[in-house]
């Protein structure tokens, strides 16, 4: 047994996030999260909302909002979307809390004594009308390096890149939108991580060989490009003071903040649960076993590889306290719309608590994790939902539990049959089984999502395909012993079918669980017996009452996908 730490990127709180957020970071978290629970590891997942910076001031000004209490609201607005996709985090805590305010002006403190931070004047951008100064997104203009017009201060949305607010061209205020600006001088806090690189160089490359080449490719570039310093202190009101003379008024940049609130949360989780947070975290109380893993988009890779190592490095360095580094991270691609991009304003797109308006979150997790964007980017259209949810969900798996379910209860008094002797069918089966579970287990260990899923829809496919053959409503007649095999394998396969479903789609899984009478606390792979598969096809115990599921799964009809086309988008490009 492990002990496995798992973050997925940390949403802002800017609004609910759509079903591209939910597939690049939170839901293959939560599905490694549940995968590597039911392998019987111990687990800690944690999440928060981010809900510093400028991205927090700015939906809350558009919501006419005070940002603290448009905080508090959108903080459960996103938890409960969490809940409603069964997102299994251990604790789903805030960037805000006071946890993460301590913890990150103590890391502050202890980079200055390691020499990792350096008090500089730096030119930004500040507006006349608004009588302030416009850090990161409260500035937008032209992209120094596409000409797309309305870039954000620190990054543009068009090329990715990311930017100083001083080289926008044509720079204007996302407050007030005022083009009365200038650039003034002020003081800020560095992050020397320059003098970080060689020491961050060797850590990357010590992980070439077990991160996805993604990760470690981003990383590399930024490296070989120059790792720079950068401010970690910004000209705001909301965020974490900035503890130090000259800076009052001051606050930590949202990214700065943000990692450290993955071991703040932590230790909130530890004060609500009673659970022990450095065990999880320090090495130097334990940590050092544990296997951190952490689940991101690929605009997030740099500050996961760079940025914040270099916070817990240089904060280990000055002594003390001794943090855990990530040992392993999963970067993904973009979800698309129809290949292009998800656009709140234009109307295109599904945020989550739509999605779930519409259609049950199995649905979802299922077709966002079958084609999670993995190598590439993966363009969502309803035509492919429609056919994950009535191919794969309905009729492959559906089928296969309601078929031999009511024939049980039909036939064989809705019980697990007794009697018969396994045959050819059910070697064939096992054979297949012994084969394809050790397989499913790699993919989920590997954190290979759309191989998981294809494996798990593979097994379920062989089901039915055993169904088939061993065919038990063709003997019932003739001889009942070799249909009570067949009937028993099949309620035996229902649960087994279960339980590997139960990472991607949790609710489904419990209903079929229920079905056939696994107990809540016999739901793990030790169920039945893996080095002998064969115990598996006779696992239930006989005579044990089953009754068919409530409904599973309902198809989704074209009607509904030309109403959703209308509702939310589509092909029409
Ligand atoms: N809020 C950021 C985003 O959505 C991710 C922050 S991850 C953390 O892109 F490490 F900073 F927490
Ligand atoms: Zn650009």
């Amino acid at each position: 047994m492990a002990r496995i730490l798992i973050t997925s990127a940390l949403p802002y709180i800017n609004g609910v996030k759509h079903l591209g957020n939910l597939a690049g970071s939170m839901l293959p978290a939560d599905v490694y999260a549940r995968a590597m629970r039911l392998l019987g590891h111990d687990v800690l997942y944690i999440c928060a909302t981010d809900e510093h910076g400028t991205p927090a001031e700015l939906a809350a000004q558009a919501a006419g909002m005070d940002v603290a209490d448009y905080c508090d609201e959108m903080h459960q607005a996103q938890k409960s979307a969490g809940e409603d996709f069964a997102l299994s985090y251990d604790y789903f805590g805030r960037s805000s809390a006071r946890s993460n305010h301590a913890l990150t002006q103590d890391f502050a403190a202890r980079l200055e004594d390691a020499g990792l931070i350096e008090e500089r004047v730096s030119k930004q951008v500040y507006s006349n009308a608004d009588q302030r100064f416009l850090p990161d997104r409260y500035v937008e203009g032209t992209c120094p390096n596409c000409d797309y017009e309305s870039a954000r201060g620190d990054q543009c949305d068009n090329c990715g890149k990311l930017l100083d607010p001083i080289d926008l061209i044509n720079p204007y205020s996302a407050v007030s939108g005022s083009k009365d600006v200038e650039i003034r001088e002020t003081r800020h806090l560095f992050l020397r991580q320059s003098i970080m690189a060689d020491d961050l160089r060797i850590w990357v490359n010590s992980h070439s060989a077990d991160w996805p080449p993604l990760a470690t490719s981003i990383a590399l570039k930024w490296l070989d490009e120059g790792l720079r310093d950068r401010a970690i202190t910004r000209d705001l009101k909301w965020g974490i003071p900035v503890l130090r003379q000259g800076f009052e008024g001051k606050v930590f940049y949202v990214w700065f903040d943000a990692p450290i609130a993955y071991i703040s949360a932590t230790q909130d989780w530890a004060e609500k649960t009673g659970g022990d947070w450095e065990s999880w975290w320090r090495t130097d109380k334990g940590a050092g076993e544990v296997q951190y893993v952490q689940f991101m988009g690929k605009d997030n890779v740099a500050f996961h590889t760079l940025s914040f190592p270099t916070t817990i490095i240089g904060t280990n360095n000055a002594g003390g306290d001794q943090y855990k580094l990530v040992d392993n991270l999963k970067a993904f691609n973009w979800v698309t719309w129809y290949g292009g991009k998800f656009s709140t304003s234009q109307g295109r797109g599904v945020f989550m608590d739509q999605a779930i308006s519409i259609a049950p979150s199995d649905y979802w997790r299922w077709h966002l994790m079958a084609n999670a964007p993995e190598g590439n980017d993966a363009a969502f259209t309803w035509e492919e939902f429609q056919n994950s949810v009535n191919s794969d969900l309905a009729n492959v798996l559906g089928n296969f539990v309601n078929r031999i379910t009511k024939y049980a209860v039909g036939k064989f008094d809705g019980v697990v049959p007794d009697g018969g002797q396994d045959g050819e069918h059910e070697a064939w089966i096992a054979a297949e089984l012994s084969e394809r579970l050790p397989a499913l287990i790699a993919h989920y260990e590997a954190r290979e999502f759309r191989k998981a899923a294809e494996q798990t829809r593979a097994i379920w496919a062989a089901g039915n395909e055993y169904l088939t053959r061993s065919a038990p409503w063709t003997h019932y007649k003739t001889d009942v012993d070799q249909a009570a095999v067949g009937v028993r394998a099949g309620l035996n396969l229902v649960a087994l079918f279960g339980i590997i479903a139960q990472p991607l789609i949790p609710d489904a899984a419990a209903k079929i669980l229920n079905a056939v009478g696994v107990p809540e606390g016999n739901r793990t792979w030790s169920f039945g017996d893996f080095s002998g598969v064969a115990d598996l096809l006779d696992a239930l115990p006989r005579g044990l009452p089953i009754s068919p599921p409530e409904l599973l799964f309902t198809k989704i009809e074209d009607d509904q996908i030309v109403k959703w086309t209308e509702m939310f988008g589509g092909g029409e490009v």
